[in-house]
């Protein structure tokens, strides 16, 4: 890294850890200092593990990078290795964080496998919805727009594998993700929710004038969907069927800013906040709030075998949390 790109890279930081300490000093009550993890997992020559999933044989997790690649972890003897891309131009994609480069080289947030073919969604902060087989390599790029208006902040997606379709989320039409900070600022709310069908390469806007939408996650019943709207730290309810179909309410509004929101087996949903992760009852009631120290900048918690993988935008490792 020169010291142009260092430069470039710390005030992002700077700018970044400022707009977040200044919007995320909330006090949480009666929340457990839980997230000093009791394992790091490091993303060796990498940072900002920013959604975690593992394949329909139980291997991995797999996670997008600030340098653009999706790694696979294999076990404490392999490590990390890499699984995919969403970009082809990656000769410059060399040193774990450039903001500058995230156009060029991709930035992979929510990560979803097809359980049905094995194939992984990717939704890229720059390169739009894509998907990758069983085998991984490059991403095949299936959306960059919709009704004529390009994506400019994808950020999450869950799949429906009954209906065949993919729900996910551009943040903003104006603002990209090293924008954040103006993102916050500007109250802008030019953000969607989409959905892409299968069968057709449709890409549908259920929602729009939106306020910076990030997480997406389906009940377990499928009936509803939940959409975080991360600057009015609200998480959003679209019902998909049953009799209030079409209809979007409150259903939960969080002592900070939300981002990925994953269910449990239980069909509860932990939503990431900055520094912190809290559990939701399938009614929108906050059920257990656990926030710390070692994690910060926390961008997803997902419960697995009694355990909380937390991901992070920033830092170089997983933590992991026994329950
Ligand atoms: C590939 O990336 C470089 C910057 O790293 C850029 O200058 C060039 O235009 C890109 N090429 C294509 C075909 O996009």
């Amino acid at each position: 890294m020169n010291f142009k790109d260092s430069l470039h890279a710390a005030t992002f930081l700077a700018l970044f850890s400022c707009i977040f300490a200044l919007f995320s000093s909330v006090p949480i009550s009666g929340s457990k200092d839980g997230l000093q993890a009791d394992r790091l997992l490091h993303v060796t020559g990498a940072v900002g593990p920013e959604s975690l999933v593992f394949d329909s044989h139980d291997e991995g997790p797999y996670t997008g990078v600030a340098d653009g690649r999706i790694l696979k972890y294999e076990g404490e003897e392999r490590g990390w290795t890499e699984f995919a891309v969403t970009s082809s131009n990656r000769s410059d994609c060399v040193v774990p964080f450039a903001p500058e480069l995230e156009h060029i080289c991709g930035r992979p947030l929510g990560l979803r496998f097809d359980k049905k073919n094995g194939d992984l969604y990717i939704v890229d902060a720059y390169l739009g919805l894509n998907v990758v087989g069983p085998a991984g390599g490059l991403a095949t790029q299936l959306a960059t727009e919709a009704e004529g208006q390009p994506f400019r902040f994808n950020n999450d997606m869950d799949i429906s594998e009954d209906e065949d379709v993919i729900y996910f989320t551009d943040s903003s039409t104006v603002y990209q993700r090293r924008q954040i900070p103006l993102l916050l600022l500007s109250g802008d709310k030019t953000g969607r929710l989409m959905k892409y069908v299968k069968s057709t390469k449709e890409v549908k806007v259920l929602l729009s004038g939106l306020n910076y939408p990030n997480g997406v996650c389906l009940s377990k019943d499928g009936l509803f969907l939940l959409v975080g709207e991360t600057s009015t730290f609200r998480i959003l309810r679209l019902w998909l069927h049953g009799p209030n179909a079409g209809q979007v309410n409150t259903f939960a509004v969080l002592p900070g800013y939300p981002d990925n929101i994953r269910r449990n087996s239980d069909g509860q949903f932990w939503v990431a906040l900055h520094n912190a992760a809290i559990k939701l009852s399938d009614e929108g009631e906050i059920l257990e709030i656990v926030e710390g120290k070692t994690m910060r900048y926390v961008s997803e918690a997902d419960e697995k075998d009694g355990k909380l993988l937390i991901g992070s935008v920033l830092m170089p490792y997983i933590g992991i949390y026994s329950l």
